[in-house]
This record gives C-alpha cells, structure tokens and sequence, in this order.
C-alpha cells in the first residue's frame, strides 16, 4: 500500500474546508493543502481572527487554530499543491445546470472536467484521484478518459468517497461519521487505492465502518442517501398540512410513527421546507438520470419530493398573507433566522428566501435578523432571484443584528430558522413591542404554543390546527 505523506483537495468550500481540517487533525504526518482558485476564500481561512473563516461549523475554528500552518495549509498555487500530492481529493461545487441540456436539474460538471484537466496537465507522477464532490453515476469514466489521455504515462486511480457530512454538524459527523464510502475499480490497483484512502480514515474511524464498492454504487448511493433523507423531510410536511385540517399534531404523529423501529425517529421534523445546498440539487441530479434512461416512472416518483417542499413553502407564506387579513402591504413582518438550518452561515436554497420573495412580492416590509449570516448575503440571495431590482430589495427589506428592537411595531414575526437563541428571548417584552393583535408564524415549532397563546399572540404552528 502506498505511503501517503501529502494530500491536496481542490475546493476550500463547506465540505472541502472542515473535511480536510479534520483529516489534518487526525493525521499529523500527513501534510495536507486546500486550494481554490477563489482567492478572497483562501484569504479567509487564512485570516489571523478565527471568527472570519468563510465557513461556520462548531468546532471548526478550534481544529484549523490547532492545525493551520502546522500541517493544514490553505493556498491558491493550484498546481503546485496537485504536483506534490499523492492523493488529490476533488472538492468544487457541482451546482444545478442553469443553461443547455438537462437545463434546471442536471449537475454541472464544468469545475469538475476543469479540475480533471488541471491534474492531467501538472501531475509527473502515480496519483490516486478522489471524488468527494457529489456527481452523478458514470462520472468516474469522464474523468478517468480525460486523465488517461494525457500521454505523459502517469496512472492515475480514480475512487469515489462521497461526503456525509451535515452541514451546522459537519465536525461531529466527520468525527463520529457513520459510515464512510469508498468506490473504486475491482482491479489490484484499484484495490490498493481504495485500501490507501481508507487507511487515512482508519486514523479514527473503526475499520468496519469503512465501505468499499464499485465506483457507481458509491456514485449513486450519495445521491439516493439525500434522495430519502428529503423523502422523509417532505413526507412528514405533507401529513403537516393534513394535521392542520384534522386538529391532529405533526409532533405527535412523528413521534408515534418514529417509536416504530423499522421507521426509526429521525428526520420526521416537519418544518417550513427543507433548504440547503445539497437535496433539491441531488435530487434533480437522479430525477434527470432516470428520465435520461428512459424511466419516466422513477423520475417523476422522486421529483414530487421536491414538488412537495415547493408546496410546503408556498403553503407558509400564503398562510401569513391570509391570516393577515389578506394584505401584507406595508406592513412590517420580522424574519427570526436566514440559513437553511440552525448553526451553519450557509443560505443556499433556504426557505426563508422563497417565503420572503412571496412576501415581497405583496408589498411586505420585512426585517431580517439572522446571528450568522451577513447582510450582503441576504441581498445576494434575493438579487438573484431576479423578481426585483436591487434597488426595490433594499427598499423593501432591511437586515438588522438587533432582533428585538425590530419588533417594534412589527404586525408579525416569522421564525425560519430554529436557532437555539430564539427559544431564550424574552416573549412577554416582545408581545408589549408589537402591534395587536400580533402574531407569530413559526416555520420551525420552536415555541410552545401554550404558553405563547398566553402570553396573548395570535401563534401558528406548522402542523397544528
Ligand atoms: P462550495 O461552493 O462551498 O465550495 C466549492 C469551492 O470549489 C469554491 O470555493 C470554488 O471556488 C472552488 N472551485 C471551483 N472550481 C475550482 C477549480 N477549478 N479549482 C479550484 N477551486 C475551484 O461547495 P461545497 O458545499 O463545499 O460542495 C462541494 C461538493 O460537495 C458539491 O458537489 C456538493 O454537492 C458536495 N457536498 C456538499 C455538502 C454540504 O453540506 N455542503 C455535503 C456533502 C456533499
Ligand atoms: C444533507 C445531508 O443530511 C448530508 O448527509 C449531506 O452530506 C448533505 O445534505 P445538510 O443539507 O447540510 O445535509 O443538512 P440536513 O440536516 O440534512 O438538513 C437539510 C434541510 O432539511 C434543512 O433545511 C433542515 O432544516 C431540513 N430538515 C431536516 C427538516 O426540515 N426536518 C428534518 O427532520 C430534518
């Protein structure tokens, strides 16, 4: 098996960055490299104040304060890091396809193939290529056809190790992960490069917990875990909005399905929808993949996971304007939380984006406060959108970092993140501040209902009559 002094992995973004950190904290021998060609990130995870790492996860800053400039090393010399490396780990973005074919649900593979050619032009020597972006089934072979047609007689081994990680726990999963996935060839060579990337993991990680398949079970199996992660996330919003109808409780039938262990009790929180980076895009990825193989029936089967959550979303705002006497026009409404979950910076694909362009769209006055994420990346998230100028954003929507004295006046409060911080303030001071009646829409069943009923707000509750 081959000795590994030095890795490098491509990409110093949410998986790439805590990833690597870790492995740098678990392998001390090892030296290990994350490149970008993004030189504003480099210089962040570079940045001497710990609080200015691009990438917010508990734990992370403790890790790379230990590590940085020891054996972590944070850098744009793309090519230098991938001609020192024995193992090259490909961590770039795989985003939506946003033009041509497969338009609107393929991955785009353009910083991939680039990333391939890169090492294909630099590497003198043996490497063992890792794919830990999620890509879709067969990647592997449009990589492994670029390196091979290098002519300058390196071989190359290419395996995929799809992450796991979540991000707001990233640290923890990676730490205590699960199970970690290894596809590679069936032949010696391929063999001994999966047996070499799983050494690095057996630093800390059982050996059984290692799994070695063909590289398009691993392909596909990441794209299928997230497939039935958000499967479970929008099957329990659907029965949310049946509970609403019924006067049963969302939180009661989770817990009363979840008792079952061959249902098993996580991922049954219902909630505003779900967000983030990965599922609506991986699930557009398989939907595309089966209906490019002509399987009409499995692809239209998992994209109504994402037609659910588009519901869900649009079910929540619609709600605040009916309950709201059908007008959102000037009146104020204050955001508690932007991210798509609690304890991560990251706002990609957040509900809180889609139910404040339906709220804008009205004429709403909205305020956001979010503990992590910035105001240029709120605006960001809207401006894109594209429905607004910019100028009508900033108008319409202001970002505050002081939640309370935001409510003043506010006609209504819309929670939609379930940061911990939320649960300690002080609702009775926040009722006197607001006008009456006021309300509370909770997109995350942060609150008791009870007691916010008593405290006098007119509370909704996704899930609850
Ligand atoms: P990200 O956008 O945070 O980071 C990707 C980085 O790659 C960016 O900083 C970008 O500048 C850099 N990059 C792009 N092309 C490059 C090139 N040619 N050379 C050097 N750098 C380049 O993305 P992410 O969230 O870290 O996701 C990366 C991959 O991991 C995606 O495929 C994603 O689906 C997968 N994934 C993400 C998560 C998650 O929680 N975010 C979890 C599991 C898997
Ligand atoms: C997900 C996968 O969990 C992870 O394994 C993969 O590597 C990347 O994609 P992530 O998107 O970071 O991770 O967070 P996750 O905890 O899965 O939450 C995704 C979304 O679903 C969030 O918006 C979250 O609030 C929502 N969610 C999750 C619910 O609404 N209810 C739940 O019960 C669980």
């Amino acid at each position: 098996m081959k000795k590994v002094t030095k890795i490098c992995c491509i990409g110093a973004g949410y998986v790439g960055g805590p990833t690597m950190s870790v492995i740098a904290s678990q392998c001390p021998e090892i030296k290990v490299t994350v490149v970008d060609i993004n030189a504003e990130r480099i210089n962040q995870w570079n940045d001497s104040n710990l609080d200015n790492l691009p990438v917010y996860e508990p734990g992370l800053s403790e890790i790379v304060a230990t590590t940085r400039g020891k054996n972590l090393f944070f850098s744009t010399e793309v090519d230098k890091a991938i001609d020192e490396a024995e193992i090259i780990f490909i961590s770039v973005n795989t985003p939506t396809k946003t033009y041509g074919k497969g338009k609107g649900q393929a991955a785009d593979l353009k910083f991939i193939e680039l990333c391939a050619r890169n090492i294909a032009r630099v590497a003198k020597n043996d490497k063992i290529v890792v794919e830990k972006s999620t890509l879709p089934v067969r990647t592997a072979s449009a990589i492994k056809s670029i390196l091979d047609n290098t002519g300058n007689g390196v071989a190359f081994e290419i395996l995929s190790n799809p992450e796991f990680l979540a991000e707001g726990t990233a640290i923890e999963d990676l730490l205590k992960a699960d199970r970690v996935l290894i596809g590679g060839d069936e032949t010696a060579s391929g063999k001994e490069a999966k047996n070499t990337l799983s050494a690095i993991y057996e630093h800390w990680l059982p050996k059984e917990r290692i799994l070695q398949t063909n590289v398009w079970s691993s392909e596909l199996s990441k794209l299928v875990a997230n497939a039935f992660l958000a499967q479970r996330v929008s099957s329990i919003n659907s029965i949310s909005a049946l509970c609403e109808k019924t006067d049963a409780n969302v939180a009661e039938v989770s817990r009363a399905i979840g008792y079952d262990s061959r249902i098993g009790s996580k991922f049954l929180n219902s909630s505003v929808g779900f967000g983030g980076s990965c599922f609506q895009k991986d699930i557009l990825n398989l939907v595309y993949i089966a209906s490019s193989f002509g399987l009409q029936e499995v692809a239209d089967y998992w994209e109504q996971v994402i037609i659910m959550n588009d519901y869900q979303k649009r079910r929540f705002a619609e709600n605040i304007i009916s309950t709201l006497y059908n007008t959102v026009s000037g009146k104020k409404i204050v955001f508690f939380g932007w991210a798509f979950k609690k304890d991560t910076n990251d706002t990609r694909e957040s509900a809180a984006i889609y139910v404040a362009d339906a709220l804008l769209e009205e004429r709403a006055e909205i305020v956001v406060y979010d503990p992590k994420v910035s105001e240029k990346q709120i605006y960001a998230d809207l401006d894109y959108l594209n429905t607004r100028t910019p100028e009508e954003n900033r108008r319409l929507l202001k970002v505050t970092k002081q939640p309370i004295e935001a409510i003043q006046d506010a006609h209504a409060i819309a929670i939609l993140t379930e940061w911990d911080e939320f649960k300690n303030y002080d609702w009775s001071e926040i009722f006197k501040n607001m006008l009456k009646p006021a309300f509370v829409f909770d997109g995350r069943r942060l609150l008791d209902k009870e007691s916010m009923t008593e405290l006098g707000f007119n509370y909704y509750k996704i899930g609850e009559s």
